[in-house]
């Protein structure tokens, strides 16, 4: 055993029921987009928008999930993920978004939840990943109050129908994201720059995840935020407020309200916005409605400034877009001279302990889990091998700090690394592989990386009855 080896074994030890999981989301992988009675989705329109997405790169085959997925979870269990988390299609399960449910879209989850039971995989299902039913934006989207109550509907039938087979349940993946980048800059699906239609759109994303809560019922339900470290380039004012003002749109406007039912006085206050406009009574209880556990995507940390003229955004986008930060679009995004990602996101580890401890400082208590964490860069094939060491360092020096938190006391229950395989990364395309599974695009051939090889080392070691010192 090499000294590196003893390391990561003394290192990288997780108390016994620590889920070690990989992430994915339908419209990333599935394909199949005009099979079994599956509707339009915003994410259909809007990648055949030209324009919208880098190279018109569309998810109509994505990774072929939908006819491959037993070759997928076969490859799970070879890694030895003790969990893994997908999203449904609401499309598929409600063609129009609202109505009769598709039964040929809830087989296919019974298929794969039953596939993964199968092999000893714990299916954590992710209600909506960003996929919402082009006919439900035609009435307006999620600006729209409507739409919060036609998603607690799909969610009660998705429900129904999976709850013998799945115990996880998780509302929206990155409310943040839906929202503004979806409202406000124009970068992801529906492609709108509509300042506060952004903001109503959060709110309403919020109210679903309530509402969902609330209609389901689940054993184990959790709400997902993107969460970031925030820090100002310096102590001068100006600078303490714009970090103030990102931590707050990013990361307190969504814990505030789906931990303590409220949303941060502050942020609203430069969001210029009217609470009473798009509040109703009854909204804030029902988005604070009790859950068992807070899924927690984490990236990169943002250095910010409030001095004019710098970056308005932290790495560029691949398209044309407006500003995602509603009411502070003067803060600029600054250099904080780390290595970066293929994505230019900065590389950061401590940020991650830092979100997770300050959700358990901040807020009432929590379990919580790490259900995306992971980063692009430009993977080389060579002799049938890709030894993407960066992509490595960056799981092992993460896993390092979930195990820093968790002995600060933060209650982290499991590390889902994005991504399972490499897939469509929206606006970027197929030009950003983030797969621990190398997928070659032409022949959908399944490859793992050296990240995937020395994950399932990992998972091994920590599997309880093997002892680690053999
Ligand atoms: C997150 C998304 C996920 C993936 C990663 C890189 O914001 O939830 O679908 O694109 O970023």
């Amino acid at each position: 055993m090499t000294t590196q080896e003893e390391q990561t074994r003394s290192d990288l030890c997780f108390p016994p029921g620590f889920s070690f999981g990989a992430a994915t989301s339908a419209y990333q992988i599935e394909g199949a987009v005009a099979e079994d009675g599956r509707g339009v989705s915003i994410w259909d329109t809007f990648t055949k928008t030209p324009g919208r997405v880098l190279n018109g790169h569309h998810g109509d085959v994505a990774m072929d999930h939908y006819h491959r997925f037993a070759e997928d979870v076969a490859i799970m269990a070879d890694l030895g993920l003790t969990a893994y988390r997908f999203s449904v299609s609401w499309p598929r399960i409600q063609p129009t978004g609202s109505g009769a449910i598709n039964q040929k879209g809830l087989d296919f989850y019974r298929r794969l939840t039953d596939e993964l039971l199968g092999h000893g995989i714990d299916p954590w299902l992710t209600l909506y990943h960003w996929d919402l039913p082009q006919e439900l934006e035609d009435q307006g989207g999620w600006p729209n109050r409507d739409t919060a109550y036609r998603f607690a509907d799909y969610a009660a039938a998705v429900h129904e129908a999976l709850q013998d087979r799945v115990h996880t349940w998780s509302t929206v993946n990155e409310p943040w994201c839906a929202a503004f980048l979806g409202y406000a800059s124009g970068e992801h699906a529906p492609g709108r720059r509509e300042p506060e239609n952004a903001i109503r759109g959060a709110h309403h994303l919020n109210l679903a995840h309530g509402l969902a809560v609330q209609a389901m019922n689940a054993r184990r339900v959790g709400g997902c935020v993107n969460l970031y470290a925030v820090t100002p380039e310096t102590d001068s004012e100006r600078d303490l407020d714009a970090a103030r003002r990102i931590d707050g749109l990013q990361n307190r406007f969504f814990l505030d309200a789906l931990l303590t039912g409220r949303y941060p006085e502050d942020v609203l206050a430069d969001l210029r916005m009217e609470p009473d406009d798009f509040i109703q009574p009854g909204d804030m209880k029902t988005i604070g409605a009790p859950i068992d556990l807070l899924l927690v995507n984490y990236y990169s940390r943002f250095t910010v400034s409030g001095a004019p003229g710098g970056k308005a955004s932290a790495a560029a986008a691949p398209t044309d877009s407006a500003s995602p930060w509603v009411g502070s679009e003067h803060v600029s995004f600054v250099n904080g001279g780390r290595p970066v990602t293929a994505m230019g996101w900065e590389i950061d580890e401590d940020g991650l302990v830092e979100v997770l401890t300050r959700v358990m400082r901040d807020y009432p208590p929590i379990a919580m889990v790490v259900s995306e964490n992971g980063a692009a860069f430009d993977d080389v094939l060579a002799d049938g091998r890709i030894h993407d060491r960066e992509r490595r360092a960056y799981v092992e020096a993460h896993l390092g700090a979930c195990k820093e938190a968790i002995e600060a006391g933060v209650p982290l229950e499991g590390y889902f690394a994005w991504s399972l395989m490499d897939n469509f990364e929206w606006a970027w395309g197929y030009g950003k592989r983030f797969g621990l599974v190398h997928v070659d695009f032409d022949t959908q051939e399944r490859l793992l990386k050296d990240s995937a090889l020395w994950y399932a080392e990992i998972i091994r070691q920590n599997r309880p009855h093997e002892p680690t010192d053999s």
